[in-house]
């Protein structure tokens, strides 16, 4: 089975799980069975994301805006992580992933959100792949709770504005201590973040791939790994090759 090169490979790759509806539709069954088959493929690149060696895989798993979806298919959704995390809780900890969840937690029902920290909590120590799952996350809502928090703490003087620095801001979002994204794929051939990881995806390399969700598989994760590695990345910087020019 091919295995992308250690050395190059990305330390963070996020993913939009784009197009389970598609894929249902084009194959007569409704969209909840597209996203179960999006859960199997979930399962297959975490085992991926673990073996290749990646840091950390985070996975987009429910916006804040999908509450906007019929109710039987954000009910659908919402049992499909929770069983998700009963039925696999026990394999990812044997394997060592640490789980990690993002997005707003406030109001969140009280059958799930235990279930969330119960998964933290038991791979609290883990240290092989950080698999961190988006849910009811949208980019927006998670910088402005990190802006009222700063926000709070510089009105009762725990802060001063000039200490409001991008470390500050990192430090107060959803994602404090997990590195930006190096690689975020979209499937599906929709080309935009539709409100994901905006301000950690500064310096990303955003990678469109036509093929739906249910359809993405291992060789094609590994194949984006290996055109990442080809990538040029200067973060705002020269190349080498520029510099050298340059000089
Ligand atoms: C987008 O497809 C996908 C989602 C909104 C949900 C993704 C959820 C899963 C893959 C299953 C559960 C996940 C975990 C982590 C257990 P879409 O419905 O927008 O597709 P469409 O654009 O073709 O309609």
């Amino acid at each position: 089975m091919a295995h992308p090169e250690r050395s190059s490979l990305p330390k963070h790759v996020a993913i939009i799980m784009d197009g389970n509806g598609r894929w249902a539709q084009s194959h007569g069954m409704t969209r909840t069975a597209g996203h179960r088959k999006g859960m199997e493929v979930v399962r297959e690149i975490v085992r991926a994301a673990s073996d290749f060696g990646v840091g950390y895989l985070t996975l987009f798993a429910f916006s804040s805006e999908n509450w906007r979806r019929p109710e039987t298919e954000v009910r659908d959704l919402l049992g499909l992580l929770k069983l998700f995390i009963r039925r696999d809780l026990s394999e990812l900890h044997r394997d060592n992933v640490r789980i990690r969840v993002i997005g707003e937690r406030n109001n969140l029902r009280s059958d799930l959100l235990p279930l969330l920290i119960e998964a933290e909590e038991t791979t609290r120590n883990n240290t092989g792949l950080t698999l961190v799952i988006a849910f009811n996350y949208g980019s927006r809502d998670e910088m402005a709770r990190a802006m009222v928090s700063i926000a709070r703490d510089v009105a009762d003087g725990r802060l001063r504005c000039e200490d409001i620095t991008p470390g500050l801001i990192d430090s107060r979002l959803d994602t404090a201590g997990i590195p930006d994204p190096d690689l975020i794929i979209r499937t599906s051939g929709e080309e935009r973040l539709s409100n994901f990881l905006l301000w950690q995806a500064a310096y990303s390399e955003l990678m469109f791939v036509n093929d739906l969700w249910p359809d993405f598989n291992r060789a094609m994760f590994c194949a984006a790994l290996e055109k990442f590695a080809m990538r040029e990345r200067r973060f705002g910087g020269l190349s080498a090759a520029q510099a050298a020019v340059g000089s």
